[in-house]
């Protein structure tokens, strides 16, 4: 019997040494300690030896319970140790995964190229002017040399506040501001902003839209200048390989004047963008007219200039194959991400 307490013991504390779990260990204190337990069955069988034996047997099974109960208990703690070390191993939070990043914003198209623009003329010496979107009939027609019966009037619709107020309808006015405020020293500047005119919206026209005005005066300015100036900035938006087209044209303000041509990225094969013709018109331009420089005081005698203006959105819709204006002001957030 002495034998039988001790390979019980032996056994179950390999068994604890073993075991992997607390199921287990629990498992290994049922199956020896439990009501049916072995060691339990060894206690019940007592009542078998002679009667000065139970006492010693009794108090070397009571041991074996003592040692085996203390072992259950070390392993059992040290289970439960490794079971929460493991819980938290696997929950552990790693703040230092990166987030989900917020989509940033950027600057609008138009903005963009309007910026584009202005770097280019930046960069060949000219500054930044600007003029009111509230402009004098005065400035705005008057003093380019559009009389107010001026049948040219009639090419700008225009929004009037009252008979001497209007919505600008080009940026054109910043050149007479300009004249006035820098009188007598040269000229180099550009106006971009807004414009409005008397048009419906619709896919190819807006009441409201933006130009940049261009404007040198000084003595000695000629036409050529004028078309070295915009074959840099068509070939700095467009690319270095167009060419551009120079076609006789009319404004009351600029003479001569002409419509300014640079050629379609398709290389002239024609595409839907040049509508087959191989050239995108871009700008109207010319020499300042001299009766437009004597009204705002320059010695047409001494100096002379020119000037150019052209469509924002009609820069953009071309660089970029834009089909429709309104794209611009609608604010899809799925036209603008693409820029
Ligand atoms: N102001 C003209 C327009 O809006 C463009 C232009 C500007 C033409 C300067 C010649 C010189 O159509």
């Amino acid at each position: 019997m002495k034998e039988q307490v001790h390979s019980i013991t032996d056994e179950a504390l390999a068994a604890i040494a073993k075991a992997g779990s607390l199921a287990e260990l629990n498992q290994i204190r049922v199956n020896v300690l439990g009501k049916k337990g072995t060691l339990t069955g060894v206690l019940r069988s007592l009542g078998s030896l002679a009667p000065e034996e139970r006492p010693i047997m009794g108090e070397l099974v009571n041991k074996a319970r003592t040692q085996l109960e203390a072992a259950l208990e070390d392993k059992g703690r040290q289970l439960a140790e490794e079971e929460q070390q493991r819980k938290l191993a696997a929950e552990r939070l790693d703040v230092e995964l990166p987030g989900r990043r917020p989509r940033r914003g950027h600057i609008h198209p138009l903005r963009a190229v309007a910026e584009e623009i202005c770097e280019v003329f930046l960069g060949m010496g000219f500054s930044i002017a600007e003029g009111p979107e509230v402009e004098l009939d005065y400035y705005n027609f008057e003093a380019l040399n559009l009389p107010p019966e001026h049948p040219a009037r009639e090419m700008q619709d225009s929004l009037y506040i009252n008979e001497k107020v209007l919505l600008r309808t080009h940026t054109s006015p910043v050149q007479v501001r300009t004249m006035e405020a820098q009188y007598p020293k040269p000229i180099r500047i550009i106006a971009p902003g807004r414009v409005y005119r008397r048009d419906a919206l619709d896919a190819t026209h807006s009441p409201m839209f933006h130009q940049i005005e261009g404007l040198v005066v000084d003595e000695n300015i000629s036409f050529g200048d004028l078309k070295g100036v915009l074959t840099i900035f068509a070939q700095k938006i467009f690319g270095e390989d167009r060419k551009v087209r120079f076609r006789p044209s009319y404004f009351p303000f600029t003479e001569p004047s002409a419509e300014v041509d640079v050629s379609c990225g398709c290389g002239g094969k024609g595409c839907r963008i040049c509508k087959g013709t191989g050239w995108l018109e871009i700008l109207g331009a010319g020499s300042v007219n001299p009766k437009v420089l004597a009204m705002s005081k320059y010695d047409p005698a001494k100096y002379t200039g020119f000037a150019f203006g052209m469509g924002i959105e009609r820069i953009a819709i071309l660089k970029y194959g834009i089909t429709d204006i309104r794209l611009f002001y609608e604010n899809d957030i799925r036209f603008l991400r693409q820029f």
